[in-house]
Formats: C-alpha cells, structure tokens, sequence
C-alpha cells in the first residue's frame, strides 16, 4: 500500500485547483471499496476525485449500478472517457471535469460516496460530507486511507485503511492523529 502512496512524487505540474495528487488505489483495494459500502445494481456511486476512473469502472462491471467519476485533470477524465467507450459502459457512466471545492458541490446525488483526500482536504470537505448523509440510510461514504477526524466510522477495514460513514457514525474520536504533514508538498 505504502508503495502505491509514493508514485506520485513524480507527477508533473499539477492542473490548476488541484488539492490532492493523483494516486491509484490498487484493484483489491478497489473492490473493497463497493464491498464496504454495499453498491448493489439501484445504488449510484460517485469517487470525489477519480482518477483513472477504476473505482467507479470496477462498480459498475461487478454490480450494474451506475457511477459518476470527477476530476480537476482534464487529461485524467479524458483517459476515463476512452476506457469507458471501449467497455461499453457509457450507459452507466458518467466522467466530467469538475472541482469538489466549488461551494455547490452536490456528490451528484448519489447514494455511495468514495474518495482518496489527504486529511487537510478531509477537514475542509467535512461539513459536506456530513451534510450529505440522511437519517434514513440511504446515504454512505467511504474515506480511503485516512479518517474522517473526530467522527467514529461504522465500520472499519483497518487493513486496508478504509472508513465507512453513514447517519449512525458518531462524533467522537478515533485512531491516531494522522496529519498533513504525512505527506509532501508538490
Ligand atoms: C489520491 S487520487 C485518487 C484517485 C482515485 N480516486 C483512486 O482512488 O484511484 C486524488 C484525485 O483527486 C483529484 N483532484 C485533486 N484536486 C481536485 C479538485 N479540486 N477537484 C476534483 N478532483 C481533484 C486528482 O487529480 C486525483 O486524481
């Protein structure tokens, strides 16, 4: 997992907005994701920050749902688009270039969040987060690699660093006090 963390001390220029580094998460990592969060064929997921698409790509291959995918790298999106297209899945899919710090950033509505933030971009996303979740469940989200902090997940896969939120998670405080300074600059 560590090494997954690392490739991206090589990225070049950032695309303008850009608050977190493009990392992969590895395909294991991947299905563990729409596992903890229960993605069956009703559900839309969206990954805040997708990448290469593979989360959302992999979702909707293993349960038939539907995804969206946003990125602030247009080249990113462009690369999700063009898999998609090959795959077939543009019935299901959705990529679009978009910024998730913009204050109207809705998660599109979708009932499964995921998403790879750095804890300082997690502190700032959090009244989104909670706000987005409903009493009556149907909303959840899941933080890969780091915690929502002082919010306890209803679950966990420590293992693999992921944390799941929905209404029944509470405040509180829990795990280590991982911090910005986790990871460098670029
Ligand atoms: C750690 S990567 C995660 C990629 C993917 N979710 C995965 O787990 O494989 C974070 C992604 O967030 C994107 N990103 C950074 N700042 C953003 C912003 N302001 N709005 C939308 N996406 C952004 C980056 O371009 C990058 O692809």
């Amino acid at each position: 997992m560590d090494n997954d963390w690392m490739p991206y001390a090589n990225e070049p220029e950032p695309p303008q907005g850009q608050l977190i580094p493009f990392i992969t998460s590895p395909p294991q990592l991947c299905e563990e994701v729409i596992k903890l969060l229960g993605v069956t064929e009703k559900d839309k997921i969206i990954d805040v920050g997708c990448g290469d698409g593979r989360i959302v790509i992999s979702a909707v291959e293993s349960t038939h749902c539907k995804g969206v995918g946003i990125d602030i790298n247009q080249d990113l999106i462009n690369g999700c688009i063009k898999e998609m297209n090959e795959k077939n899945l543009n019935n299901s899919l959705h990529f679009q270039v978009d910024d998730f710090s913009r204050p109207d950033f809705d998660f599109y509505q979708c009932d499964c969040v995921c998403f790879y933030f750095v804890p300082r971009i997690i502190k700032m996303m959090k009244p989104k987060i909670l706000e987005y979740l409903r009493a009556d469940h149907s909303r959840r989200c899941v933080s890969i690699r780091f915690p929502i902090k002082n919010i306890i997940p209803t679950k966990v896969n420590e293992a693999m660093k992921l944390y799941y939120y929905d209404w029944q998670s509470k405040e509180g405080k829990y795990g280590t006090n991982e911090d910005d300074c986790l990871l460098p600059a670029f």
